[in-house]
C-alpha cells in the first residue's frame, strides 16, 4: 500500500509555499513536491529536518510517514508484549478515536509554544492551533476546545476562512464566521432584561447570528457547534448535509451560509415553515420588508390578512405566491406574525399587533446584518431543501448523503406538538394529525413509551444508513435524559442499566446497523434545573463495505 505523506498538510498549515519550505529544509523543490504528491515516499532525514525546522513532534511526524521512531523500536524490542498492549489499549480509547478523525494533522499536537515566561510557562492553546489563527474568545466549555481542535487539524488555512466556526481570523484576515457575527449582536425586544442583553452578548458567535436566532424554538442546536460538525465529518461546497428531524431549521440554515447544500425532513409542517423563513432571510429583498415596515397602513394590512382565514391558507399552502412582494418576505413577515403571538399571550405590555411591528424589526435588523457580511465576503451561499414527512421513512435515494447531523428529541423530555400547539392549529394541522408519527409520543405510559421510541430510532438510524454514502458520518447529537428513562422503566435508579443513558442504546443500535461510533463528545447542559444535565455528539462512522440495501 502506498504511504501518504501529510507534508502538504502540514506545509499549508504554516502557510508556507513548496518554494519556501524546500529552501528551509535544504532540498531541492521538486523532490518536495513528489513526495507530496506520494510519488516518493518522505525519507527519515527529511521527516528528521521538518520536525526541528517547524518544532514539531518528531516521533509523531515519523509514525505519520511511514517510520518507525528509534524510541519506539527500542521499547518493542525491550518488552515487546508490554509494549504491543499500551498501543492496543491506546488505540481503544476515546484519544485514540479522536486521533483517528484528526490523523493526517497529528503532528500540529506536537507543536511548541515560542512563548514561555521566565518559569518556563506557555500558552497551552500554542500546542493545540498553529501561529496566526485566532480562536474564538468565547470557546469557555471542553467540548467546544475539543471541536475547534477538530476543524484545525481537518482544515486548511483557506477552508477556515470561508467556514470555520471556532476562529476569528487566520493569518491576519478575518473568517467568514467573524464577518458574519461581528458588530452589534441579535436586536432584542425594547423591555428585555439586563441579563437577556448579556447573554446575546456573549452569545454572539455561537447562536444569535444570521438568521438562527428568529423564533424562539426549543431544543435548537447551537450554530457555531453544527458548523464545526459539518466541518469535521469532511462535508465541503459540493456535498449534501441531511437532517431528518429539522426542527427549526439549524443544519440547513447553517449548510447554506457555509456554501454548503442540505436536505432537511421533519414532520411538522410548522418546522418545514419556519426553515424555510429563515433560509429565505439569508437572500430576501430587504427592501421588500422595509417597506412593509415604514408604511403602516400597508403594515396594519398584512395583520389583518394574516390574521384573515385567507392568510393563513396562504402560509400554509407552499405554492402561494403573493401579489407585490416574494415568497421569502412573505414568509419572514408571517413568521414575525407567528412569533409575535406568543409573546402577546405571555405578556401584558402589547398586544399581538404591537408585538408584530416590534419583532419584523428585530427580523430584518438580523436579515440586513447577515446580508451585509455576506456581501463584504461574497461567497456562494448552499442550497436547501426542505419537505414535511417522516424520517422514518425517508423518499431519498441510497447513498446518495455525504453527511447526517441531527438531534432526536431526547425520549418525551418534550412534548414538540404541545410546544407548537397553537403555530400547528394556525396552519391547519391541529396535534392529533401528527402524534402517531412523533418520535417520543407514541404510546401510552412508561416501558411502551419508551419501547416504541427506540423502535422510532432504530428507524431513523437505519434511514440515515441507507442514505449515507458509504464511510461517511451520521452525528447524532442528544442527552442522556436517563433519570426519566430509568423512571419510565421502573428501574433502580443507581442500578447499572438506569445509568445507560439514551446515549449508549444509540449506539448500540447504530453498530448494529452498521455505523460505528468513532468519537463522543460530552457536553454540559448548564443552567437547567431537569434531570437531564449533559449532552453527547456522538460520531458514527458508515462502514466503507456495507452493503447499500
Ligand atoms: C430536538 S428537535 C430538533 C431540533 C433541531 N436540531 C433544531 O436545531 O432546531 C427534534 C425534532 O424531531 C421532529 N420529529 C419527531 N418525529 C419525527 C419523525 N418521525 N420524522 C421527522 N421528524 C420528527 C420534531 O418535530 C422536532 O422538530
Amino acid at each position: 500500500m502506498p504511504q501518504v505523506s501529510c507534508l502538504k498538510q502540514v506545509r499549508q498549515k504554516y502557510n508556507l509555499s513548496v518554494r519556501a519550505l524546500s529552501k528551509k529544509l535544504g532540498i531541492d523543490s521538486a523532490y518536495l513536491s513528489r513526495v507530496e504528491c506520494n510519488k516518493v515516499p518522505a525519507s527519515r532525514a527529511l521527516i528528521e529536518e521538518l520536525a526541528k525546522s517547524l518544532k514539531l513532534d518528531r516521533q509523531m511526524l515519523m509514525a505519520m510517514n511511514g517510520h518507525m521512531p528509534e524510541e519506539w523500536q527500542k521499547a518493542i524490542t525491550r518488552s515487546p508484549e508490554s509494549a504491543i498492549r499500551r498501543v492496543r489499549s491506546a488505540l481503544q480509547s476515546d484519544g485514540a478515536r479522536h486521533h483517528s478523525v484528526v490523523a493526517e494533522s497529528l503532528p500540529e499536537y506536537g507543536q511548541q509554544s515560542t512563548k514561555t515566561n521566565g518559569n518556563g510557562l506557555h500558552d497551552p492553546l500554542a500546542d493545540i492551533f498553529p501561529p496566526g489563527y485566532l480562536v474564538s474568545p468565547q470557546i469557555n466549555e471542553a467540548y467546544e476546545l475539543k471541536l475547534a481542535a477538530l476543524e484545525s487539524a481537518n482544515l486548511t488555512p483557506e477552508e477556515l476562512l470561508a467556514r470555520g466556526g471556532y476562529f476569528l481570523a487566520i493569518n491576519g484576515q478575518p473568517t467568514n464566521h467573524f464577518r458574519i457575527c461581528t458588530g452589534a449582536s441579535l436586536k432584542v425586544g425594547d423591555g428585555s432584561s439586563a441579563r437577556l442583553q448579556s447573554f446575546m452578548q456573549t452569545h454572539q458567535f455561537k447562536g444569535s447570528y444570521a438568521t438562527h436566532g428568529l423564533f424562539p424554538y426549543r431544543g435548537k442546536f447551537h450554530p457555531q457547534m453544527i458548523k464545526a460538525i459539518i466541518n469535521v465529518i469532511g462535508i465541503k461546497p459540493g456535498d449534501v448535509v441531511l437532517d431528518p428531524m429539522m426542527g427549526s431549521g439549524t443544519t440547513c440554515v447553517e449548510a447554506s451560509i457555509m456554501g454548503i447544500d442540505s436536505v432537511g425532513v421533519d414532520v411538522s409542517p410548522f418546522c418545514d415553515f419556519m426553515t424555510r423563513a429563515k433560509l429565505g432571510g439569508l437572500t430576501l429583498a430587504v427592501e421588500e420588508v422595509d417597506a412593509t415596515l415604514t408604511d403602516k397602513r400597508l403594515l396594519k394590512r398584512q395583520f389583518e390578512f394574516l390574521s384573515s382565514d385567507q392568510g393563513q391558507r396562504a402560509v400554509a399552502d407552499r405554492s402561494f405566491a403573493p401579489q407585490r412582494i416574494s415568497r421569502a418576505s412573505f414568509d419572514l413577515i408571517a413568521l414575525a406574525y407567528l412569533d409575535s403571538q406568543g409573546y402577546a399571550r405571555r405578556s401584558q405590555r402589547k398586544n399581538h399587533e404591537g408585538f408584530f411591528n416590534e419583532v419584523l424589526e428585530r427580523y430584518l435588523f438580523a436579515v440586513k446584518k447577515f446580508q451585509k457580511a455576506h456581501k463584504s465576503g461574497r461567497w456562494r451561499l448552499g442550497t436547501a431543501r426542505t419537505i414535511i414527512g417522516d424520517g422514518r421513512h425517508l423518499e431519498l435515494k441510497d447513498a446518495s448523503i455525504d453527511g447526517v447531523v441531527f438531534s432526536p428529541p431526547y425520549s418525551f423530555a418534550l412534548d414538540y406538538l404541545e410546544n407548537d400547539a397553537s403555530q400547528l392549529d394556525y396552519l391547519g394541522f391541529p396535534r392529533e394529525s401528527l402524534s402517531d408519527r412523533m418520535v417520543g409520543l407514541r404510546g401510552k405510559k412508561g416501558e411502551e413509551r419508551v419501547e416504541l421510541y427506540f423502535q422510532d430510532m432504530t428507524a431513523i438510524l437505519s434511514e440515515a444508513h441507507r442514505v449515507l454514502k458509504p464511510a461517511r458520518y451520521c452525528v447524532v447529537v442528544v442527552g442522556s435524559n436517563s433519570n426519566q428513562l430509568a423512571a419510565a422503566l421502573g428501574l433502580d435508579p443507581e442500578s447499572e442499566e438506569a445509568r445507560l443513558g439514551i446515549e449508549n442504546r444509540l449506539t448500540a443500535i447504530a453498530a448494529k446497523i452498521g455505523m460505528r461510533l468513532d468519537l463522543s463528545i460530552r457536553r454540559l447542559i448548564v443552567g437547567m434545573a431537569n434531570s437531564m444535565r449533559e449532552e453527547h455528539i456522538l460520531f458514527l462512522r458508515k462502514s466503507s463495505d456495507s452493503d447499500v440495501h
